[in-house]
């Protein structure tokens, strides 16, 4: 097969927002498998657990949400404030995590992690057992500059200057576990909470620099999230909006209707089926853009030149990743294995919302450790980086670069899929070439319009899909650069540049290339 990519062909710039993480109370995400506490035996940073956050500062996470998730809708952040042995001991029943939580990991941890992470905070708040006033309390605590009770809390908790926490989640899945409401009682809880936030700014005419997001549909379910969309803008259009800056989708690659497939334990029909599932996104995305647009056209126009109209909301993925049945299962909660089956799918959702920049803003893997999809697997002393890890930092590049427009690829019987970025300068460009077959190794013609040098090529592929990491083999399968000579064959084609590249089976490749 052939691929063209031209490099004049520029869709937009990508946030690097879209390479967002998430981690939660469930399970072992953040209790054991990012934070161990001070007096642990395991090798720690002020209780951060030591190789979590170094494999962290290495990846640089732009965008880190907390602290759930559904646990967002149990959580009182004062429980999680002030010296650690006073703090309260609940129980914390999200997803059968069934342990205690002791809140030694609470919003100044957090945020001192994002900090030394560089990563921005989302903060998703309680809308469910919580008040207006503790959101309002909690949002106080973290962004107020002026000298109030609750700011010299913050100082006297060790963070005397404000956090500056733009991103505030206004209600997680709401139309579930947060709440099973409609759109209609969803948005009249919303507007409540949304316009209680504090505006953060001391001129009257400046914009806030608070960011609300509310709470999109389950992108699982096409009718309903068809319906909610249309219902969420039509209410939102009626009378005065609040707030609104972000629209929040979560989308799980659900792998539930064979009992014989597990995360480590699939045959080819398995493997397909889950890459199959991953590309849905890439409809569901374009079709929930084109609904919000529709609905933000509802919005009247002002009355008075002095109100300001919504123009724009911005699509989010807040939870994306592979849900395999097992971890219904699993002990710790949500506890899934990482084949190249899920970094072949995490490397191909990258790449759609990567191709998407010009209509999703923010994207959140679920979740980073321990949880579902995860990048970090730890287990006793031992921790473990997964594939999923990989694919993460082979694309670190492709942030605040320009998506090309790459035809998409659709033949049922083709199986690698490309996606290019160009950087800043226009002087280099990232290839990324997927083989998602899961036994076949594959050849593709990359044409491009200009003179090109490969620079550097790097695989992820592993001897046998079914292998991953574990605590006794903890390289097992981890990216290499090859030499390029081994996996491509350049010629000069005319004014361009024609490359042959070698794909091993279930593999993700990318290539670094320089433009003349
Ligand atoms: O990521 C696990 C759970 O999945 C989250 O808590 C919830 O938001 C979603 O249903």
């Amino acid at each position: 097969m052939t691929t063209f990519i031209d490099p004049s062909r520029e869709i937009g710039r990508i946030d690097p927002k879209l390479h967002g993480q998430f981690i939660e109370f469930l399970g072992e995400c953040i209790d054991e498998g990012l934070w161990v506490g001070e007096d642990s035996p395991i090798e720690n940073e002020h209780g951060y657990r030591k190789a979590t956050l170094d494999a962290l500062r290495a990846l640089e996470p732009p965008l880190l949400r907390w602290p759930g998730g559904c646990y967002a809708d149990t959580y009182h952040w004062r429980d999680g404030v002030g010296p650690r042995t006073e703090r309260k001991t609940t129980f914390n029943e999200n997803f059968a995590t069934y342990e205690l939580d002791d809140h030694s990991f609470g919003t100044d941890e957090f945020l001192r992690l994002c900090e030394m992470l560089g990563a921005e905070p989302w903060i998703n708040i309680n809308m469910l057992s919580g008040t207006v006033a503790e959101m309002k309390e909690w949002m106080e605590y973290c962004n107020r500059e002026q000298p109030t009770d609750v700011a010299l809390e913050r100082a006297r908790n060790g963070h005397e200057a404000p956090y500056g926490v733009k991103y505030w989640g206004i209600g997680n899945e709401v139309w579930a576990g947060g709440g099973t409401m409609t759109p209609s009682t969803y948005m009249d809880e919303y507007r409540r909470f949304a316009s209680a936030m504090p505006k953060f700014t001391t001129d009257v005419f400046a914009p806030s620099p608070m960011y609300a997001i509310a709470c999109g549909p389950d992108g699982n379910k096409p009718r309903e999230r068809e319906a909610w969309t249309q219902d969420f803008f039509r209410a939102l259009a009626e009378y005065r909006q609040p707030p609104s800056n972000g629209y929040d989708l979560h989308f799980y690659n659900w792998n539930v209707d064979n009992d014989a497939d597990t995360p480590t334990e699939f045959d080819e029909d398995g493997w397909n089926t889950v890459i199959d599932g991953c590309l849905e996104l890439e409809d569901i995305l374009r079709d929930q853009w084109r609904l919000m647009q529709d609905g933000l056209a509802l919005i009247h126009e002002p009355e008075v030149a002095m109100d300001t109209k919504l123009e724009h909301v911005d699509l989010i993925i807040g939870e994306w990743g592979n849900w395999h049945k097992t971890a219904f299962f699993a002990r710790p909660a949500l506890r899934q294995q990482v084949t190249m089956r899920d970094a072949v799918t995490t490397a191909l959702t990258l790449d759609l919302l990567q191709r998407n920049c010009d209509k999703v803003s923010m994207a959140c893997n679920a979740q980073t450790i321990n949880v579902l999809n995860s990048l970090v697997l730890t287990e006793g002393e031992a921790t473990i980086l997964t594939p999923n890890y990989d694919v993460f930092m082979m694309y670190k590049a492709h942030r605040d670069a320009v998506a090309l427009d790459v035809p998409r690829q659709d033949a049922a019987d083709e199986s690698v899929y490309t996606f290019a970025s160009k950087s800043q300068d226009g002087k280099e460009l990232l290839v990324d070439l997927t083989n998602a077959h899961m036994n076949d190794a594959a050849e593709i013609t990359v044409v491009i319009p200009a003179v090109a040098r490969v620079e550097e090529a790097t695989v992820l592929a592993a001897a046998d899909p079914h292998d991953c990491n574990t605590a006794e083999q903890t390289d097992l399968i981890r990216a290499r650069t090859v030499p390029v000579a081994d996996m491509v064959k350049a010629t000069a084609a005319g004014s361009g540049t024609e490359l042959v590249v070698s794909l091993a089976p279930a593999s993700v490749n990318t290539l670094r290339i320089a433009l003349d």
